[in-house]
């Protein structure tokens, strides 16, 4: 029999929740730096950049590496690398958030910033899919504690590519859940919805599980972290019914403080419940994880089965936008991994 962690790679696996900006290293953003810099940081300053204590030090972090993106070539290398880590854990498809918010607010929301660095996504998508045989989807993250303006901007901008750049498969909310929640958002997702775009949203990661209902009160269609939905029984109740998916972080919320260990973390019990849990790395260069880590981390931390990883594998799937036919492939070939 394989190692765990060869079949862990083998296994076809979808990430949902995972932040291009997060998914930088070190050595990329001083690449990145030797390009721009006249004196390009070290691999110990940049290092440095990625370093918090807390939730609230964990998003000016994740601003600060973003900053330094800056020509659509940067975001172009930044997700050609994140698809080659990706492919090397053996992920087959990923729904990938970008934080449009911050790219209009370091840009002094220009309007004509976005498209070039849109292009640039693209070309790494493009490559990925012919080299790699690699599938990939956008998800334009907006900042929910900017006004709310900014997320109509970004909303507006996923609605008005999509059409002809369907890679743009939906929306999302990020930033700072105890400083605004979903209802200022319901409009703005009432109307990506009638443009054909999927929503998603953050709650209950630093949060009560009421912040978590008004995401779905709103449209929310995939809830990330919903890490407090574990204090509130009729809440379970109602996701299991629904099957809504939650994109779970465990070492995330580890890192962030939201949780004190990945065993104390409720995926477990959720899964025991038979919610439809997925798991996913959200900023891996941040904490200091990925994909293939976290399940061999459900393996050994929550005594996850081959068989229970297996059906993690087939819960991404299910919960990913992508249509049926790709699914029913993709569920297939986990049937057969040995
Ligand atoms: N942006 C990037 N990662 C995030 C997280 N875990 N929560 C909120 N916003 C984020
Ligand atoms: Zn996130």
């Amino acid at each position: 029999m394989s190692t765990i962690a060869s079949f862990i790679r083998r296994l076809p696996k979808a990430e949902l929740h995972l932040h291009l900006e997060g998914a930088i290293l070190p050595a990329t953003l001083v690449e990145l730096s030797q390009r721009h810099d006249a004196r390009p940081l070290t691999l110990p300053e940049a290092e440095t950049l990625f370093r918090f204590h807390d939730f609230s030090g964990f998003l000016d972090a994740f601003k600060a590496v973003t900053a330094r993106l800056i020509t659509p070539e940067d975001y172009e290398l930044a997700a050609w690398r994140m698809i080659q880590q990706l492919a090397a854990q053996g992920v087959v498809h990923a729904e990938v958030y970008i934080s449009v918010g911050v790219i209009y607010r370091w840009r002094d929301h220009d309007p004509a910033a976005f498209e070039p660095i849109f292009a640039g996504l693209e070309r790494a998508r493009l490559r990925g899919q012919a080299e790699l045989g690699f599938s990939l989807y956008w998800i334009f993250d907006a900042v929910r504690h900017f006004p709310v303006e900014e997320a109509e901007r970004v909303f507006r901008k996923a609605a008005e590519l999509r059409p002809a750049h369907p890679s743009i498969i939906g929306i999302g909310l990020g930033g700072d859940e105890r400083r605004t929640g979903s209802e200022p958002f319901r409009a703005l997702y009432a109307e990506a919805r009638q443009a054909g775009l999927r929503l998603t949203n953050h709650a209950g990661e630093t949060t009560p599980p009421a912040a978590i209902r008004e995401a779905l009160a709103i449209g929310s269609e995939r809830i990330g972290h919903a890490v407090s939905a574990i204090q509130d029984f009729h809440l379970l109740q109602d996701l299991k019914e629904r099957q809504v998916p939650l994109e779970l972080n465990p070492t995330s919320n580890v890192r962030t403080g939201v949780c004190p260990s990945f065993a104390a973390h409720p995926l477990r019990r959720y899964f025991d419940l038979g919610l439809l849990v997925t798991l996913n790395s959200d900023d891996p260069a941040f904490f200091g994880s990925d994909l293939a880590g976290e399940y061999l981390l459900a393996h050994t931390q929550q005594a996850f089965s081959r068989e229970e990883l297996r059906q993690l594998a087939r819960n991404s799937i299910r919960a990913s936008f992508l249509p049926t036919p790709e699914k029913t492939a993709w569920l297939a070939q986990i049937e057969t991994t040995k």
